[in-house]
């Protein structure tokens, strides 16, 4: 067999064609002289009829679902098939055999996670990521666009740059470490070398909690700017997210329709995005008949209540300092709040970004510190930063697997990952 393989995305292309294709059997039937398969490749599926008398015949009748192989053929139009289009196999080659494949429509999502290295393989999982890749390459697309420069941070670090209740703790050498829960820290170093950074990693939280919205390890896309006022951050974060939504749409809108995504809804994510101080939203859920204190965070159940009110992503402003992390800018105007904002999505999908604008003040730092039981010690190095020409700050960062989970319309967040790693899963 030649060494050109055609892409079955591209079949429509070569009609009346002899092609070679390579692939994955996703269904397979077979009559006395005849064996109807679909293979399957990264790019789509065709429709193979291979008759008796085609080299391979026997053993295209024998083999079963998910066998690898290779097969020349012509290109035909067909109406009665799927895509519009059938190859008349000549030749036909198995290259991996396939066992009785333990997966299929109904299987229970447990066993579909325990077998996770094949459950990728299924329709839904791979469109998914397919979406996330082009999510990721829009968010680079966009920094990069704007003059950020890519730095990539320490995974394994002292500090609890979200506090102490969700870190995964290491022995390093027989010290006491962590795996990082943000890059955010270490890049409120970098910017004064660099004032414009991003970098985007995996993130670790110990999440004792068995939600549809956590994960373990999750990746994060994480963007600190110096000179940067609370407000220019809102605005990169609503520039950032309209140019990943719009680009995922003018690519894959046949992909999100499949996936029961709202492409009108999703057309509309468009900048400004309202501002609703913390405030408020206590207003709001009151009215609903929620209750909820101040100095509370959202449940997932209010986040849910509250998103009913907005169409499009929208913050969450001026938070109670004790509900946030220690690093956050007092607010000015009122200073039991800090400039701070997190965006969440629309139809309950939670929080995508957690942003603020940063403290400076050494005194300041060490006082939220103290309010919030954390040991100065390991942050030496933070407070040094300040010492040297310290300048306002910002900056915010983003959950790919949120962002992808919300575009995507899915369920539960461990299908926005290839092999997810929660509370009781860390298999395959
Ligand atoms: O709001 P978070 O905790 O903010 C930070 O980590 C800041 N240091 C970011 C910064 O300012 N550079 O986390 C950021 C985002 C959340 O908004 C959420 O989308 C996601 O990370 N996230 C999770 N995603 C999946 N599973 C989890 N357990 C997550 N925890 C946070
Ligand atoms: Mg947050």
């Amino acid at each position: 067999m030649k060494n050109e393989y055609t892409p079955i995305g591209e079949l429509g292309k070569k009609v009346g064609e002899k092609v070679n294709l390579r692939g994955w059997i996703y269904r397979t039937r077979s009559s006395k002289d005849m064996t109807f398969l679909v293979l399957r490749d990264s790019t789509g599926t065709v429709q193979c009829i291979v008759k008796e008398g085609a080299k391979g015949f026997d053993d295209a009748q024998k083999a079963l679902r998910e066998s690898s192989l290779m097969l020349s053929g012509t290109v035909h139009e067909d109406p009665r098939a799927p895509t519009g289009i059938e190859i008349r196999v000549n030749d036909l080659e198995i290259v991996g055999w396939a066992e009785t494949f333990p997966l299929k429509e109904g299987t229970n999502p447990e066993v579909l996670l325990d077998k996770r290295h094949l459950s990728i393989r299924s329709r839904k999982i791979s469109t998914t990521l397919k979406i996330r890749s082009t999510i990721l390459g829009a968010i680079h697309e966009f920094f990069r666009e704007r003059g950020f420069y890519e730095v990539q941070s320490p995974s394994i670090t002292k500090m609890a740059c979200e506090g102490g209740s969700t870190l995964f703790k290491l022995d390093y050498f027989g010290e006491e470490a962590y795996l990082t829960q943000s890059w955010q820290l270490h890049a409120e170093a970098g910017i004064h070398a660099l004032e414009k950074l991003y970098c985007i990693a995996p993130a670790f939280r110990a999440e004792k909690s068995r939600t549809r919205m956590h994960l373990a390890e999750y990746w994060t896309a994480e963007a600190e700017l110096a000179w940067c006022t609370h407000e220019e951050s809102l605005k990169l974060q609503e520039d950032m997210i309209s140019h990943v939504v719009q680009t995922v749409l003018k690519k894959h809108s046949k992909e999100l329709q499949e996936l029961g995504a709202d492409i009108k809804k999703l057309e509309k994510v468009k900048g400004p995005f309202k501002r609703v101080p913390y405030r408020e939203v206590l207003e709001i859920l009151k009215k609903d008949g929620i209750r909820m204190k101040w100095g509370d965070d959202l449940t997932g159940l209010q986040e849910k209540a509250l998103s009913k009110h907005f169409q499009k992503p929208f913050f969450i402003t001026n938070w109670p300092k004790e509900a946030k992390a220690f690093y956050m800018l007092e607010n000015p105007k009122d200073k039991r709040t800090v400039l701070c904002a997190d965006l969440e999505a629309p139809d309950g999908f939670g929080e995508l970004i957690g942003g603020s604008a940063r403290e400076t003040d050494n005194k300041r730092l060490m006082a939220n510190m103290k309010l919030h039981k954390i040991d100065p010690k390991p942050y030496e190095w933070y407070l040094d930063i300040r010492k040297f020409g310290s300048v306002p700050h910002a900056g915010f960062g983003l959950g790919i697997e949120r962002l992808t989970m919300w575009i995507c319309n899915l369920d539960h967040i461990r299908d926005a990952i290839e092999f997810p790693r929660t509370i009781n899963r860390v298999y395959p």
